[in-house]
């Protein structure tokens, strides 16, 4: 079992399940809603608990009722929130239309709290934690928060996802350990392959173990000496949702280098527990196999 903190963000998902993705200015019956916590570091966090670890979530909750559930579900898994900051206000929600015939899951999020930044993470003892995760989000606060471990001498192991281009990001890639970036990402830096994305990436991260997802085909990582290292999905026979895929993705992949795999075999662990995560609903029960 290994202590793990991760920073960013705990939502409220409606989700509604549809027979197919609407057209714009369609009405439509939806085949079936519910309402989960989630966010990036919240689902990582409550699958990484259900793999064994002890877990920590720094973010930033509101106060309001409407954050219970969240809160519950969080507590539920035993994570810790004490280094959260409570504010006033309501959760970040996302409406989540998941389509069956597709297979898709399109999110519309809106939130209007403030970013957890290292005013708050300065003050976390960091030899409290063995790996610290952040989803990469304000850039220049992720990097200091990120090279605040890059200086700690013994710190924590230290990855970031980079889901979405957001301004300054570029900035934590020299810090981290471990990057994880999204094939959203590199499509906007105008690569339409893994390979030489994970070669151009290398270029400003020399230091780091290279990932970067590919949907349905898989993902793809480049080691430290060089070596690009791919395994593909593993469908489940029928996918029942997508939501969250990435974020179980990334839980595997620390959870396979806390266990001390290569890259290689962390691939495929981290690719089997997302296809297995889409073979379900939601991120309850999920082991592993
Ligand atoms: P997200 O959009 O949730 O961030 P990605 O699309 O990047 O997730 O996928 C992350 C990982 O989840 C992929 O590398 C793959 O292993 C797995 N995955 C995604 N979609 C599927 C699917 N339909 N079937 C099986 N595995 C999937
Ligand atoms: C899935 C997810 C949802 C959340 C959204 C936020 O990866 O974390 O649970 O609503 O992304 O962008």
């Amino acid at each position: 079992m290994a202590r793990i903190l991760a920073i960013g963000t705990a939502t409220l998902d409606l989700i509604f399940t549809l027979t197919r993705y609407p057209a714009e200015d369609a009405e439509l019956r939806a085949r079936g809603l519910r309402t989960s916590p989630g966010g990036n570091a919240a689902n990582t966090l409550v699958v990484l608990s259900q793999l064994g670890h002890a877990c920590a979530l720094g973010g930033v909750l509101p106060d309001g009722p409407e954050a219970a559930p969240i809160i519950e579900c969080l507590a539920r898994h035993g994570i810790d929130l004490a280094v959260c900051r409570r504010v006033p206000g309501r959760p970040p929600t996302s409406c989540v239309l998941l389509s069956l015939e597709e297979g898709t899951r399109t999110i519309v999020h809106y939130r209007d709290l403030p970013e957890y930044g290292h005013e708050e993470f300065h003050q976390i003892d960091l030899t409290r934690f063995d790996w610290v995760h952040f989803e990469g989000r304000d850039g220049p606060e992720t990097a200091r928060m990120v090279h605040r471990i890059r200086d700690a001498s013994p710190g924590p192991l230290c990855s970031v996802e980079v889901e979405k281009p957001r301004s300054g990001i570029e900035a934590v890639f020299a810090g981290a350990g471990m990057l994880i970036f999204s094939r959203a990402y590199a499509n906007h830096l105008g690569f339409d392959a893994p390979r030489p994305f994970l070669l151009r990436m290398r270029e400003q991260a020399p230091q780091a173990d290279l990932i970067v997802t590919w949907g349905k085909e898989g993902a793809y990582g480049l080691t430290y000496p060089g070596e690009v290292q791919y395994s593909p999905a593993f469908p489940p026979i029928k996918a029942q949702d997508t939501l969250g895929a990435g974020d179980t993705f990334n839980a595997g992949l620390i959870d396979a280098y806390l266990k001390g795999l290569g890259l290689a075999d962390a691939l495929s662990h981290a690719c089997r527990l997302a296809g297995q995560k889409c073979g379900q609903i939601g991120l309850e029960g999920l082991k592993g196999r």
